[in-house]
């Protein structure tokens, strides 16, 4: 992965509540927003040599900056999300337009099928993980798993914190995963179980996973996440990776942190 899709938070707001982090009346200190995601820009552009595309952002779009809800790249195909909430929905024309005019082959699902991008599916390279049950339908995973020629392993997410899956699951470049077992249904508890093997399975405290810790962007060796989790820091430190923690708590405000703001793009 060496390019990352971000969006500047110029209009980023609590303006709707969507999930349950977000409320009306607590209200983001735009000064700290901006300033915590250009921290978070610097440790990609300075510290990890990474280059980033930033799509240009629009008033009265002020979930834009979570560009992993743009839609997922595989290859030279973008298939574009489909919110759930009509609240986001605008924001899907913006993203299609990005992907068309840098030369994405652009797939759309049809009409009525929910899909909400990198944020609902991410895995390793020959295994995808597809989360369901909160934004994205069960149904477009058979659809994505043909398109890609890739299995997809389907997990139901069944608590409304942790609605999507880069919420509570981060897979990690040398193929462990990071997750939180408790957002999964008992079925997908043991899926990963049976496919992740003990060793590889690093899991983190609620109370860490409640601050996003595995809301983690992994580029190789390095593993970018939110501040306040030194035991998910610790987990990774003792498997040889190099923590980059950032203060995103105004994200947190919309329930959102670091893997929330960028998405891959190769
Ligand atoms: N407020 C946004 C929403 O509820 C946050 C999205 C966070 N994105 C993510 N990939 N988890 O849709």
């Amino acid at each position: 992965m060496s390019r990352l899709l971000v969006c500047p938070p110029d209009f980023f707001g609590i303006e709707y509540e969507i999930n349950p982090w977000m409320h009306l009346n607590n209200r983001v200190n735009h000064e700290r927003a901006v300033q915590q995601w250009h921290d978070l820009v610097s440790v990609f552009e300075k510290d990890l040599h990474i280059a980033l595309e930033r799509i240009v952002p629009l008033p009265g779009l002020p979930d834009l900056v979570f560009t992993a809800n743009a839609g997922v790249v595989v290859g030279q195909t973008a298939v574009v999300s489909h919110f759930r909430h009509p609240e986001r929905q605008q924001e899907e024309a913006h993203f299609e337009n990005w992907f068309r005019s840098h030369g994405y082959d652009v797939m759309t699902l049809k009409p009525g099928l929910f899909f909400e991008g990198a944020g609902d599916l991410l895995g390793f390279t020959d295994l995808l993980f597809g989360g369901h049950g909160q934004r994205s339908d069960l149904g477009v995973y058979p659809i994505l798993s043909k398109q890609f020629n890739r299995e997809i392993i389907p997990l139901e997410l069944i608590d409304s914190r942790f609605y999507h899956l880069d919420t509570c699951l981060c897979p990690l470049s040398g193929g462990e995963l990071l997750y939180f077992p408790a957002a999964f249904d008992r079925e997908g508890q043991e899926v990963l179980a049976a496919r992740i093997s003990v060793t590889h399975r690093l899991i983190v405290p609620e109370h860490e996973a409640l601050k996003f810790s595995c809301n983690a962007v992994c580029i190789g060796k390095h593993v970018v996440l939110p501040a306040g989790c030194p035991t998910t820091e610790g987990l990774l430190q003792e498997r040889g990776y190099e923590t980059h923690a950032v203060q995103l708590d105004e994200f947190m405000k919309s329930g959102g942190s670091a893997k929330c703001l960028t998405l891959a793009l190769d």
